[in-house]
């Protein structure tokens, strides 16, 4: 498949912390080395900070893909999407995990930790790893917002 065991920076805030360690869990068993930057306990914390750690090395190419958590995974998709070339999509469900990937090229992840449950969230992760982008007239769709920074 496309590119689904490079490595992944994965992050969360304690409202994620414990889906978080299910999905990685999970990426280890799959064999993905993981940047993990936290947090790393149920302590209260602001997703804002894990966010951007995780955002900023998806937007400079450090990382090809990340994986972050909040409690419904909005808070995430809304610092994500602040970076150039992020293109970060809140999957609570599996039809949207592959549409993300089919149609958006989407490069992280978001999910809520206080949404979905551990084998729903295994079953996305997998499928957001292995669906290949169809590229095409959805390449030309993302050149349309890609630098949307560029024009303000
Ligand atoms: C933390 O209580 C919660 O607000 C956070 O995890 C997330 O859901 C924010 O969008």
């Amino acid at each position: 498949m496309d590119n689904d065991n490079k490595p992944i920076i994965i992050g969360c805030d304690h409202g994620g912390y414990l889906l978080k360690e299910k999905i990685r869990q999970y990426l280890i068993e799959r064999g993905i080395d993981i940047n993990d930057v936290g947090t790393y306990s149920e302590d209260s914390v602001d997703y804002a900070d894990f966010g951007i750690k995780a955002s900023k090395m998806v937007a400079t190419g450090e990382y090809e893909r990340g994986i972050l958590l909040c409690g419904t995974g909005l808070g995430m998709s809304m610092v994500a999407n602040k970076f150039p070339h992020v293109r970060a999509a809140l999957c609570n469900d599996l039809f949207s995990a592959i549409m993300s990937r089919r149609h958006n090229n989407s490069n992280i992840l978001v999910m809520g930790g206080r949404v979905i449950g551990e084998e729903l969230a295994r079953q996305i992760v997998k499928a957001w790893l292995e669906t290949p982008f169809d590229g095409g007239r959805h390449q030309l769709r993302i050149n349309k917002f890609d630098r949307i920074e560029e024009m303000m």
